[in-house]
């Protein structure tokens, strides 16, 4: 008989019904008489009951198979168990399986086993990512994954939008700041060598770059992964007029915080013919819709992270959802912060970037509500930026979330040709890898906007993890590529 997914039968009626379950054992409790044994299969987050009376067995129950089994089980054990489906006595579960047959299918001994121990670090259990799925913490938060993605999909498809996908291998570097990986299959190795040899012979170390020749690369030049797959959507969208990717983006940065992954998720949508407030009415609503959906479709798992995350987490998302977020532009939001600029490790001014403590207080104590910050200094954004009038600002927007900053970057396109050429040739950029992009502002250019959401920065948020490496099943950092 196929097993019935745990979340199924929790939900089911108990009518006696013969039925199959199949998982792995969490507990087990062996009293003279009665064995209870509560088997998880991830599909939800709570467990079910598997009863056998030693004095009454269920009929049909092959009692001494059972016994037999029984000695073999343990924490993490995996199981196939059949029996009936009945209403449970005992409180906080509404049904239980009395069991008829009881299957080891596999052993798991204790003294091995690395999730046998009581309260165990998030470290501890990163050292063991490949088993930290089967706790309560991670099997919440990877189905919080799932809905999330499943969200935001839905959020898109019934909104008109085209699901697109950008390419993962690219000769461009969409964000312009350099912090990519390099994709190649020239050995290091017989690079090196040859250096020593020409080292040798008194080579200039300046030249020491010709010896790489890309043209004999695998794609025939220097490729790298990518950061963002905005370019290539703006593309799609100046042909299919509403797009979103969804795919992995990859940064190498060197930045080993509890906020930075090497490789994380991105969902970036772009829009022909939205302006930066078009854009930032979707943000708005996409963010609210996000939040929402975790709060009202996964409700067992929210009150997991509320209980054993993060106190207040339930409360924080709410708060945004019902919240109009605030919209100032980035000169009023600098005046608000130099008030308090005796409380921040770096004095804010005119011109500097954001940082997270100066996004926090914005949104955390001047406003108390979520914040879209816009009309930022041009030098602080992206090359791709629509300049405003005033030759200072770029219609780049930043939405801040109490507990977070920045969850989400957007902005209006620039979509005349000669002022985008102009700041790709001041930034000093290798213009033979941008014409294509270029050709959107000579054939048919339209004003378009978009924005990111980082997947990941938003599961944190969500389920309220400290350690943005605990949101992702095999995390990607400096000096961190295990499994
Ligand atoms: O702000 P970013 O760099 O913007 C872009 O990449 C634009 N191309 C987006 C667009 O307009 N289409 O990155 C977008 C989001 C950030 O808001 C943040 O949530 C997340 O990506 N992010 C990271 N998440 C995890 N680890 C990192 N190292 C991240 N860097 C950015
Ligand atoms: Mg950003």
């Amino acid at each position: 008989m196929k097993p019935i997914l745990i979340k199924d039968l929790l939900t089911s009626e108990p009518d006696a019904r013969a039925v199959t379950v199949c998982g792995w054992v969490r507990t087990k409790r062996d009293s003279k008489n009665l064995v209870f044994i509560q088997v998880n299969d991830g599909s939800c987050f709570a467990s079910i009951q598997l009863t056998f009376d030693r004095t009454n067995p269920a009929q049909g129950a092959d009692a001494n198979s059972i016994e037999e089994s029984l000695k073999n089980i343990n924490t993490g054990t995996s199981v196939r168990a059949e029996g009936a489906l009945v209403q449970s006595p005992a409180s906080g579960q509404a049904v239980e399986v009395i069991i008829t047959k009881l299957t080891v299918l596999g052993l798991c001994p204790p003294e091995t086993y690395p999730l046998q121990k009581k309260n165990m670090s998030m470290e501890y259990l990163r050292d063991n990512a490949h088993l930290r799925a089967r706790t309560n913490t991670f099997g919440a938060v990877f189905r919080m994954r799932s809905q999330m993605a499943m969200a935001l999909h839905t959020f898109f498809q019934e909104r008109g939008f085209v699901y697109i996908s950008a390419p993962e291998i690219t000769c461009s570097d969409a964000e312009g700041a350099g912090e990519m990986f390099q994709v190649t299959t020239l050995s290091l190795e017989k690079i090196a060598e040859l250096g020593i040899k020409a080292g040798a012979k008194g080579m200039d170390p300046a030249k020491a770059a010709d010896l790489v020749d890309y043209s004999k690369d695998f794609f025939g030049k220097k490729a790298n992964l990518t950061v963002s797959g905005q370019l290539e959507a703006e593309t799609l969208a100046t042909a299919l007029s509403r797009v979103y990717t969804f795919g992995p983006t990859f940064r190498a940065e060197n930045s080993n915080t509890p906020r930075h992954l090497s490789e994380f998720w991105m969902c970036e949508p772009e829009m022909a013919f939205f302006d930066l407030f078009d854009n930032m009415d979707l943000e708005e609503e996409f963010i609210k819709y996000l939040l929402n959906w975790a709060l009202t479709k996964c409700a067992d798992d929210m009150q997991f992270f509320e209980k054993r995350i993060q106190p207040g987490v339930i409360a924080q998302l709410q708060h945004v959802v019902d919240t109009p977020f605030k919209r100032i532009s980035y000169t009023d939001a600098v005046k608000e912060l130099e008030k308090y600029n005796d409380k921040f490790e770096f004095p804010i001014s005119w011109g500097k970037e954001l940082q997270t403590e100066h996004e926090r207080y914005l949104t955390e104590q001047i406003f108390k509500s979520p914040v879209m910050v816009y009309n930022y200094p041009k030098d602080v954004k992206a090359f791709y930026m629509k300049q405003n009038d005033d030759g200072k600002t770029v219609r780049a927007v930043d939405v801040l979330v109490p507990g977070l900053g920045e969850i989400t970057g957007g902005s209006e396109r620039e979509e005349d040709y000669d002022k985008l050429l102009k700041v790709c040739e001041e930034r000093g950029m290798d213009m033979k890898n941008y014409q294509w992009y270029l050709d959107l502002r000579r054939f048919g250019t339209v004003p378009h906007s978009g924005f990111g959401l980082g997947f990941a920065r938003l599961l944190r948020y969500i389920t309220g993890m400290a350690n943005i490496r605990d949101v992702i099943p095999y995390p990607r950092a400096p000096k961190l590529a295990d499994f």
